[in-house]
């Protein structure tokens, strides 16, 4: 396995609030995807590409990735799941006709440790066959079925090219036996949230490996309002970004995983009022008042989350800290 340049270099902090589907087979649709305002696109190999399709799909993401306008977006291939025969040449096809001009692989349905390491050996040899930087291209993994989620601990530490983990609904309420065809709403008969713990799972693993967590599509693509509340759902809860199917879902998926402006300037203010208790002139205070509110180290963690989103989202804070006189 190899060491990767760095974390920095290493985009895990890259902003991945809407990412992109686009189907590989399809020409037009990669070129619209490059005006769209998403922060990733995947290009696919997968469920969105037929089978007799997948071999002139490879050529065309291969094109796509080399010629087109991609600027401000992470550029993700999704390839075929290594329990089909197609995934080696997916790879070796799309890294070495446009390595350099991709971010990421994302591998569907990974079931253990063993098909990350198995990718990221691939990953290197290419890498080093066609002397591109060898470390550079990360890996997202996608988890789809039960084996999936009971491994997702090792799966997230299986490389250091790892960077998102990815929740597949569709797949996995296929694996599962759930009782439901509407992919990301709650099946009917349980009265509580169904993927709660798939979701608290996946994050866990997510955070505990500093790796983003991603939530899945939602196949209602008229409904935005449908699509926003399950975005919040996982956005609540801590996640990064979500899948979007359609331009239409993009606009939501950027507002929904970004913090809203009064929670940025809020958190902007906190950052300012702790280092200024925490100074020689503040008097070298531990806690200290922002307004009725007291606030500590852990509120300083919890701020910068919520600032360390706003600035990567391009928001600029509208209040400024004044120090408290007398
Ligand atoms: C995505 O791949 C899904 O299965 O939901
Ligand atoms: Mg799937």
């Amino acid at each position: 396995m190899i060491a990767r340049p760095s974390a920095s270099s290493a985009g895990r902090l890259r902003p991945r609030r809407s990412c992109l589907a686009v189907p590989g087979s399809n020409p037009r649709f990669l070129e619209k995807a490059q005006g769209l305002p998403a922060d990733q696109v995947f290009l696919d190999l997968e469920d969105a590409c037929a089978p007799l399709a997948k071999e002139s799909a490879r050529h065309a993401i291969v094109h796509a990735l080399n010629t087109g306008d991609w600027s401000g977006k992470t550029r993700v291939v999704r390839v075929n799941d290594w329990t089909t025969h197609w995934t080696y040449r997916d790879v070796i096809t799309v890294v070495e006709g446009a390595g350099p001009n991709l971010d990421c692989i994302m591998l569907p349905k990974v079931q253990d440790a063993q098909q990350i390491v198995a990718l990221d050996l691939l990953l290197t040899q290419i890498e080093q066959t066609m002397g591109f930087t060898v470390g550079r291209i990360g890996i997202e993994a996608q988890i789809e079925n039960a084996k999936g989620l009971v491994n997702v601990d090792e799966i997230a530490g299986a490389s250091p090219r790892m960077e998102t983990i990815v929740f597949g609904p569709a797949d996995f309420m296929a694996s599962i036996n759930m009782k439901s065809l509407v992919v990301g709403e709650q099946p009917p008969g349980y009265p509580a949230d169904a993927y709660h713990y798939i979701l608290m799972r996946i994050l866990m693993a997510a955070r505990a490996h500093d790796l983003q967590a991603i939530d899945g599509p939602y196949l209602q693509i008229k409904n935005v309002d449908g699509f926003r509340a399950v975005a919040g759902r996982a956005a609540a809860l801590g996640f990064d970004g979500k899948w979007v199917l359609h331009p239409g879902q993009i606009d939501a998926a950027n507002e929904v995983f970004s913090p809203s402006q009064e929670d940025f300037d809020h958190a902007e203010l906190i950052l300012d009022a702790y280092a200024w208790s925490t100074s020689e002139a503040g008097g070298k205070k531990g806690s200290a008042m922002l307004g009725d509110e007291m606030i500590d180290e852990a509120s300083r963690k919890m701020a910068l989350v919520i600032a360390g989103k706003g600035r990567a989202a391009g928001l600029h804070r509208t209040s400024k800290f004044e120090p408290p006189t007398g």
